[in-house]
Parts: C-alpha cells; structure tokens; sequence
C-alpha cells in the first residue's frame, strides 16, 4: 500500500487517523501548516490548504489522501483538488451530513472531488461530541448557558470517524461510497451537560439562552452570520426532529459506535 497524506493531521480527527494508521505499520504523512508546533509521531511536512502552490512537497509519492477542509466558505478549494488530483489516486473527504440540506462549501468540495478523476469516498459525519468542548469553562463554572437545550443529537466520537476513515483508506469497495456517521445514542444538549458533569462528578445545570444574545455570542465568538444562522435553525429542528442515529459505523468497522459517556470519559481532564 502506498503512502497516505493525512490533512488536519493535529485536529480531532486528523491525529487519531495518525496515530491509528501509524500503530497499523503504513507510510503516513502529515500536512500542517507549522511542523515544529505540530510534533507528531510520523512524517511531516509543511503546507496550507488554502494555497495550492505549498502541497507540492507534502503530495509527492502520495497514493491516498484524508482530506478536510477548513473554513466556512469554498475560497479556493478548487486549486487544492487539482493539486491533490495530479498526484494522488484516492481521496476521502471529511464532508458533513449535509446531503439534504441547502447548499453550502461541503456539497460544492464534494462535486469537486467527483469531477477531479480521483477515486473518492465522503464520510459525511453528523455533530461531533468534540463540540461540547465548547462549554469547557462554563461546565467548569457549573451552568451551561446556551440554546435549545432540547435540541437532540447522536453525537459522534473522533476516534470513531478517524477509525472509518483509517477503514476506507486500508480497504477496497468504497469508491464512490458516501457514509453518514453518527454516534450510537440520541442525546439532548441539556442530557449531554449532565452527563459530563456525572462523569466529572460535578453538578452541572442548564440555563436556556434566549435565541438572539446567543446570536450575538456567537457572532462574537466565529464571526460569520451564515454560518452562525445556520447553527440556531439546525439546533433549532433537532428540538422536532432529531438528528437520526445510523449504523454505519457498526456496518464498516463490526463493532458498536462509541457512546458520548465514552467520550465524555476519554475527556474528562478536558472539563476539570
Ligand atoms: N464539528 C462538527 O460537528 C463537524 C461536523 C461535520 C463536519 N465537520 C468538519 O470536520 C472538520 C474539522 O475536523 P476536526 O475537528 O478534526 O479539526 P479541528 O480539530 O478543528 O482542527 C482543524 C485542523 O485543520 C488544520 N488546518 C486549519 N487550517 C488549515 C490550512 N489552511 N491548511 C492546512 N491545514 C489547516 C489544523 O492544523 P494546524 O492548525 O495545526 O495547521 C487542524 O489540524 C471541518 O472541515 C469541519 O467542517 C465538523
């Protein structure tokens, strides 16, 4: 088997692809943009996504690549996946589960994926349970202020999706394959803040933020309405429709999806 490129190789995702593709003996190489911060265990080589003209090194000898993209808006992706598409053979995409949704960046990098000549596979994952890091110093402070407590959603761990991903890149039958993943469970965003406080053993409550100062916050916090709008109305139907658990992660890998008590164990210094 060829050399693999990992992107995002020290994010939640990415560095758990490193590590497991690293523990089962193949050639992995890391893209980061700062290799001496970066100190991972493998091979590492510096390059930005977003500037086409820097993935030449990091794409040489390259069979597969685990791709993600950063940011909200396509930019220049186009570039990125014709770099990718000169010397690789296969990608698999870390998109979102987006399929019946409005347009946005994931639908726009996937049909650039489809018509790059490259072999692709998307893995589509829903919430991941790393976003609840995102309470950290409010958890701490023992109230969780926030949004559509009732919103429910399956929550996925990033040792799951990096274990697809690792999956698909060491096996055959998933070209052209697009896989929606989630975690095992349904959980409200009030169960998962008690939850984390049962696993830290600290009494944590939730405190229903009004819908236009967490417009404001989260203005303040990621900058982008688009993307921010986005975020309340998606919480906003799960409080109807939750989000829907799939099996897929039990179909490809023969073993049940991680739970969110799990992840909230494998974080629990993240929260004390
Ligand atoms: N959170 C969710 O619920 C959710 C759901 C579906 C899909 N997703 C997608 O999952 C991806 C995020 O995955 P994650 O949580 O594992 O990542 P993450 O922890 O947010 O880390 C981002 C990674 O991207 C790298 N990166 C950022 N800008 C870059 C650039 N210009 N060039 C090269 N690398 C760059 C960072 O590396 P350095 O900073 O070290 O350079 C880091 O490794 C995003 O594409 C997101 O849209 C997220």
């Amino acid at each position: 088997m060829g050399k693999i490129l990992v992107t995002g190789a020290t994010g939640n995702v990415g560095r758990h692809v490193v590590s497991q593709l690293a523990e089962a003996g193949l050639e992995v190489r890391a893209l980061v943009r700062d290799p001496e911060r970066a100190r991972l265990p493998v091979e590492t080589v510096r390059g930005d996504l977003t500037a086409a003209e820097t993935l030449e090194p990091a794409l040489r000898d390259v069979e597969s690549v685990f791709l993600l993209w950063p940011g909200f808006t396509t930019g220049n992706a186009a570039d990125m996946v014709t770099a990718i598409a000169k010397h690789a053979r296969r990608v698999v995409f870390l998109s979102a589960n987006v399929a019946d949704e409005p347009e946005t960046h994931y639908h726009e990098i996937e049909r650039l994926i489809r018509h790059s000549g490259l072999g692709w596979t998307f893995l589509r994952p829903g919430g991941f349970a790393a976003n609840t890091l995102g309470w950290a110093g409010q958890i701490r402070q023992g109230v969780v202020r926030w949004p559509f407590g009732q919103a429910s959603r399956s929550l996925i761990h990033e040792k799951d999706i990096a274990a697809v991903a690792v999956h698909v890149l060491t096996s055959a039958g998933h070209n052209g394959a697009a896989y929606v993943l989630t975690g095992p469970e349904q959980l409200t965003q009030a169960e998962q803040v008690r939850l984390i406080g049962e696993v830290i053993r600290r009494e944590v409550r939730w405190e229903e933020q009004p819908v236009e100062e967490a417009r404001e916050r989260l203005m303040a916090a990621w900058g982008d309405p688009a993307f921010v709008d986005g975020a309340l109305t998606t919480w906003e139907r799960f409080v109807t429709h939750p989000e829907q658990a799939t099996d897929t992660v039990r179909r490809l890998l023969g073993r049940p999806a991680l739970t969110f008590r799990q992840w909230a164990r494998d974080h629990a210094a993240d929260f004390s």
